[in-house]
């Protein structure tokens, strides 16, 4: 099975180079930007093509790793060149590969790490402990086994769940940096120096997240919302600026359900209460 990438990004050059160093045959990159499908064919020991037919011809398994937005119109111009028996696959995780529109009959998937690509450099063992979702129309349980010797954890999913599945995605990347970025702005607004700021969150975060990796979210829960103490939790709502208070108050209430599941014996109705206020 030989694979060629359309778009040398992140994700593309990382795929390649992940691929490349379980000795799935690379064929090589076609990009918009020449120089990136050469430094990416660099890594992976392949070809950089200049013609989008050759190599899609050139491959059995086409990865068409451009952004969202772009997968649609660089499929319509690849499609005249793809035959039935190629595997077509992107790496969206909200899209399902239903956007590949086609009559022709060919196998479409969309395989999405979950991951954040930051770089084209990402460590072989980062990309190793990286989970996959896999999602398609026909031969899905094909591809699973031919991904099976790459030894990450993969699990399929239905088309119609992609967009949701990718929400669930954001809550735990993205959401992450915007919270973090909330408490560096709440740090500086209590009067605390821009440089403490900055680094004196991350000892907590990395416990926490530490903590969360070993346990359940009920067994990591700590802090006022475990222990009960409304009169906290109504100073915090009061102090909190208008653009931070409803982040706080919505997922403080996910915190509630979680510690009355963990602590039944306890009356957290008065917090709920001050929640809905
Ligand atoms: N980054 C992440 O953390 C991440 C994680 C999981 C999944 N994904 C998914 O992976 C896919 C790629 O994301 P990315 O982060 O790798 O994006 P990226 O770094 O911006 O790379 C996109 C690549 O697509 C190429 N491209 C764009 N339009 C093109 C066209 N018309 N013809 C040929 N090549 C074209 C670009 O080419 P040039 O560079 O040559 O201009 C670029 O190399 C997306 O579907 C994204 O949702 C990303």
């Amino acid at each position: 099975m030989r694979i060629g990438f359309i778009g040398a990004g992140k994700v593309g050059t990382n795929l390649g180079r992940y691929f490349c160093s379980k000795d799935f045959p690379i064929v090589g990159y076609y990009s918009r930007n020449y120089e990136n499908a050469v430094a990416a064919s660099r890594q992976t020991n392949s070809r950089a093509f200049t013609d989008l037919k050759e190599c899609i011809e050139a491959c059995d398994w086409l990865f068409i790793t451009a952004p969202d937005d772009q997968i649609a119109a660089v499929w319509s111009e690849a499609e005249p060149f793809v035959s039935v028996e190629q595997f077509i696959f992107h790496c969206s995780g909200a899209k399902s590969s239903l956007v590949f529109a086609t009559d022709k009959g060919v196998s479409c998937f969309s395989l999405h790490p979950l991951a954040a690509f930051a770089n084209k450099e990402m460590s072989l063992t980062q990309l190793a402990d990286t989970a996959f979702t896999l999602e398609g129309t026909k031969n899905v349980e094909q591809v699973e086994q031919a991904l099976v010797r790459l030894g990450n954890l993969i699990a399929v999913i239905a088309s119609e769940e992609k967009v949701l599945y990718h929400a669930a995605c954001v809550f735990a990347s993205n959401l992450v940096v915007g919270l973090s970025a909330t408490a560096e702005e709440l740090f500086v607004a209590s009067g605390l120096p821009n440089e403490f700021a900055k680094k004196a969150w991350r000892q907590l975060f990395s416990q926490n997240i530490q903590n969360l990796l070993i346990m359940s979210p009920s067994d990591a829960l700590t802090g006022p919302v475990e222990r009960n103490d409304l009169s906290t939790v109504s100073d915090h709502l009061a102090a909190l600026p208008p653009e931070s208070v409803e982040i706080y108050r919505e997922l403080t209430k996910k915190l509630l359900q979680i510690a009355a599941e963990k602590h039944p014996e306890r009356d957290y109705r008065p917090m709920e209460r001050k929640l809905d206020q």
